[in-house]
């Protein structure tokens, strides 16, 4: 048996033992990058072999978090992919703006850069008061600097970069506390935010929510997982609520594309589609496909 076959059988019997233990299902994770992790994983560890994480993650809590920390990427920045958060504002907010009031889910929201910046853009769309933003991940430490709000002073000039290219209406370090070699989040943007943990793989829907955003997350699963997260974001938007995924992301190929309309394609704005089906009482009635 080739080397790559015996260690294929080591992830599996390794993943089987995680979903089992801890309720962790990372079967359906692409599995080339899903690899890579777990190979620096055994490097940083001193291991030999995949296998010999089975044990620590069956026995050793500590170990558990370090592993789930190791198996998601946390990349992320302000107003990351500026042309996207234009397009909010252009396509989506005045839509979002016919509702008294609007609930957001940010999906895999990492370190909580992205969820910062849309509070920054709703703020300056005189929105942010009327507005219920919920941010998960699966990641417990990067939930924890999400909400510390507490970032690098380094980072700011690609944030600030950013932050104007995405249509910013005033000064970025309006809405910082600079200290030293830091730059810490106003609470006034805070406090309508409440940041959760939430496994996608396994947990349920967030219930009739007007804008998902969950960007650069289904790009790590394989298809089927990806399908089962879409029809997931589908159950948990309201009628006609709006879909953003990540900019190498797609709905396309999956069970729900035909029940979602293209705001913007190549920002990769999606909208929950109504279907008329008649008059109901003298007046139009909509249901979802
Ligand atoms: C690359 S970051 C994306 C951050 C942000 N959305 C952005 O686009 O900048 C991917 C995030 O997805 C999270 N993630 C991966 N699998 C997840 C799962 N099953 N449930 C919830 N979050 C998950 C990771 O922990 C990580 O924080």
């Amino acid at each position: 048996m080739k080397r790559t076959q015996i260690e294929n059988i080591e992830i599996e019997l390794l993943l089987e033992g995680i979903f089992r233990r801890h309720g962790y299902d990372f079967k359906h994770y692409a599995r080339a990058s899903l690899k890579r992790r777990l190979e620096a994983i055994v490097s940083r560890q001193n291991l030999n072999h995949i296998s010999e994480i089975l044990p620590r993650v069956l026995y050793d809590h500590d170990f558990m978090n370090d592993f789930v920390k190791g198996m998601s990427v946390t990349v992320t920045e302000m107003f990351r992919d500026p042309f996207v958060y234009r397009a909010i504002r252009k396509l989506v907010i005045p839509f979002l703006k016919t509702f008294p009031f609007i609930k957001v889910w940010h999906a895999g929201c990492a370190t909580g850069e992205e969820v910062y910046s849309m509070a920054i853009l709703l703020k300056e769309e005189g929105f942010y008061d009327r507005t219920q933003i919920y941010a998960t991940d699966f990641n417990r430490s990067s939930l924890r600097i999400a909400q510390e709000g507490i970032y690098s002073i380094k980072d700011m000039k690609q944030f600030t970069q950013n932050y104007y290219k995405a249509g910013g209406k005033t000064s970025f370090s309006n809405y910082l506390y600079s200290k030293y070699e830091s730059a810490k989040i106003q609470d006034s943007l805070k406090k309508n935010i409440l940041f959760s943990h939430h496994n996608l793989v396994a947990d349920g829907v967030f219930g009739e929510m007007n804008l998902i955003i969950c960007r650069n997350v289904l790009i790590y699963f394989d298809m089927d997982l990806q399908n089962r997260v879409l029809s997931l974001f589908h159950n948990s938007l309201c009628h006609g609520g709006i879909l953003c995924l990540g900019s190498k992301e797609s709905i396309r190929f999956s069970s729900v594309w035909p029940k979602f309309e293209v705001i913007a394609e190549k920002e990769k704005i999606f909208k929950k589609k109504y279907e008329n089906f008649g008059m109901v009482n003298g007046t139009e009635k909509q249901v979802e496909i």
